[in-house]
């Protein structure tokens, strides 16, 4: 199921197109995180573990053959390739996971804190509202990243649990997963038996 691409405009002026990540991406994928990576420390992926565009294609895959999954980049209008942004939600693989969908995102250094992140986020959402088969949507967060915590409660996600040391950095610090999760479903939510 696609979304149809669309061009904004940032707070600080500059313009960004946001649409559907596709195969013909995988090189570029590789290419952004690539240069993400040294400039992100929440992010769980090392620099020396960048996924080869061979490998992206599989990824890439994935969100087209899973239904509820979409996923996004970022570019500024006349440089399709070179991706600045992507945020993504993919649905399980098994049946009784197929409403719950799992969010990644991330933008690269230079573009952060002029709401990009948050375009992204929320047009995800509304995407993922407007699917009938996509119920939830959970994540997992570094407990010291503020300003994607920041962002995530912003838009209503409410966290669920914590993972102790969950991550173990290059220098050795230990860092907790915060799983947070937002409903898109059905309004109230179906009754849970105990
Ligand atoms: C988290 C991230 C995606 C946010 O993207 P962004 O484009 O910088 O975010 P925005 O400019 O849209 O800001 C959205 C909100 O995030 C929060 N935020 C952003 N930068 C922040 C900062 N430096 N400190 C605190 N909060 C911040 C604010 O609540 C902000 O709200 P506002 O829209 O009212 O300003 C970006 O910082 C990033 O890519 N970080 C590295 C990768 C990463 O951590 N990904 C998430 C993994 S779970």
């Amino acid at each position: 199921m696609s979304a149809e691409a669309i061009e904004i405009v940032l707070r600080d002026g500059r313009h960004v197109v946001l649409r559907e990540m596709t195969p013909d991406d995988a090189p570029a994928m590789s290419v952004y995180l690539a240069r993400l990576s040294p400039t992100a420390p929440y992010i769980v992926v090392l620099p020396d573990e960048v996924p080869t565009p061979e490998e992206y294609v599989e990824r890439i895959r994935r969100y087209a053959d899973r239904p509820g999954s979409l996923a996004l980049v970022a570019h500024e209008p006349d440089t399709a390739h070179e991706i600045i942004a992507d945020c993504g939600i993919l649905a399980g693989q098994h049946r009784q996971l197929r409403h719950t969908t799992m969010l990644g995102m991330s933008v690269l250094k230079e573009w952060r804190g002029s709401g990009l992140g948050r375009a992204m986020l929320e047009r995800v959402i509304a995407w993922a509202r407007a699917r009938e088969s996509v119920w939830r949507i959970e994540l997992g967060v570094m407990h010291t990243n503020d300003a994607a915590i920041r962002l995530y409660e912003s838009v209503g996600f409410v966290p669920e649990g914590r993972r102790r040391r969950m991550f173990r950095q290059p220098d050795g610090t230990l860092l907790d997963d915060i799983s947070m999760a937002l409903w898109v479903g059905p309004e109230p939510p179906p009754v849970q038996p105990h």
